[in-house]
């Protein structure tokens, strides 16, 4: 019978009386389309600068989705990835969710469509859309059914293919956004804690500052909203920028308190890649310093539910993270919404 492992004092769960078992990322991957598109190429798009791209957001390329390359596609690569690592087949996996706001359409899920990619034959499937801070509600969520015992592999996707919903003329928009993938393979690990916690937030109020219009049971697509641009995303970016910065703060310190844990002992921060200047202000509030936040906005922008699964996958990759780290995931999104997660990697 599985047993919670000896080192609980680090586990809030168990702190609260949580019975059940603990929930490891088993592996990562991730995987970004082919074709980078660089600041001086949406020079050529719209009235912008490398300068005024680099100095306001950090970013300084992203990538961009061939026409025959959707969602599902980046999911599926970024999920074999991780699969392959770990030597786990498609047909052992039990569930997949995927965090996504660029379904290949709006049903069936995405999520579906990868579990027939990957030939993961037993898995049920379904998508969450939580806007940028979607991986870590579908970590979460993806937690709960291996904790309860229901499952022993769930496979969390976060993927997207914003360039579909970019209104390239919009220089506010377009400069920030690229397009990718990453995955995340959980199970039971004895011994290992994996995500200690996961606080999830959500502010319905301000709705308006980031959202798609079109395309709704509100504003079902029609010649008009087409031509009114509402199948784009707008955004707020003054009033964004603000409170991301805030519901960072605040969720990477609900995190930390529920784990008893001082930012000092937490190895890396990897908080949603949206903004260096977003970034650069969470980690003065959380008073961490720059080596310990792993910034990769610079070749990707900001890709949603994607990108703090991309950097993850980085992290470990390049030797950054080692097992038994401490990892404080941070994410901010459309909603609006926020969340932050404790990993013992
Ligand atoms: N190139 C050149 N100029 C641009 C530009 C671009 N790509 N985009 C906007 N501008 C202009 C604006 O039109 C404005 O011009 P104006 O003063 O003549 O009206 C000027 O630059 C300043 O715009 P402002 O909004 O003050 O810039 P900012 O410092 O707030 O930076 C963002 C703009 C979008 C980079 C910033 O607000 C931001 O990052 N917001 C959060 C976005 C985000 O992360 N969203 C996703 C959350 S998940």
């Amino acid at each position: 019978m599985n047993t919670l492992p000896e080192k609980d004092f680090t586990n809030p769960r168990a702190q609260h009386g949580f019975v059940g078992r603990t929930c490891s990322i088993v592996s990562v991957g991730s995987y970004v389309p082919e074709k980078i598109v660089t600041n001086a190429d949406l020079e050529r798009l719209v009235d912008t600068s490398d300068e005024w791209i680099t100095s306001r957001t950090g970013i300084r390329e992203r990538r961009v989705a061939a026409a025959d390359e959707f969602t599902s596609d980046l999911g599926a690569k970024a999920a074999s990835r991780a699969l392959e690592k770990v030597g786990i087949s498609g047909e052992q996996v039990q569930l997949i969710i995927v965090a996504t706001i660029t379904p290949d359409m709006t049903f069936p899920s995405t999520a579906a469509l990868i579990q027939q990619k990957i030939g993961a034959v037993n898995a049920a499937a379904f998508d969450i859309e939580a806007a940028c801070s979607g991986f870590i509600y579908a970590l979460e969520i993806g937690q709960q059914f291996i904790m309860s015992r229901t499952y022993e592999t769930v496979l969390v996707i976060g993927a997207e293919k914003l360039s579909s919903i970019i209104n390239w003329k919009d220089r506010n928009t377009c400069v920030l956004f690229g397009d990718g993938a990453g995955a995340a393979v959980l199970q039971y690990r004895p011994g290992s804690h994996g995500l200690l916690t996961a606080c999830m937030g959500a502010d319905g109020s301000k709705a308006d500052l980031l959202n798609m219009p079109g395309g709704g049971s509100r504003c079902p697509a029609t010649v008009d909203s087409v031509n009114a641009g509402l199948h784009f995303l707008r955004m707020e970016g003054k009033e964004t920028f603000k409170n991301a910065i805030n519901a960072m703060n605040a969720a990477a310190h609900e995190a930390l308190a529920r784990c008893n844990l001082d930012i000092a002992q937490i190895k890396c921060v990897i908080p949603h890649q949206a903004n260096r200047r977003i970034i650069d202000a969470v980690g003065e509030r959380l008073g961490v310093r720059q080596d310990q936040v792993f910034v990769n906005l610079d070749r990707y922008g900001n890709t949603s539910a994607a990108s703090v699964a991309i950097a993850l996958d980085e992290a470990v990759d390049q030797g950054i993270i080692q097992r038994g780290d401490l990892v404080l995931l941070l994410v901010f999104g459309a909603g609006l919404t926020w969340g932050a997660a404790v990993i013992e990697w």
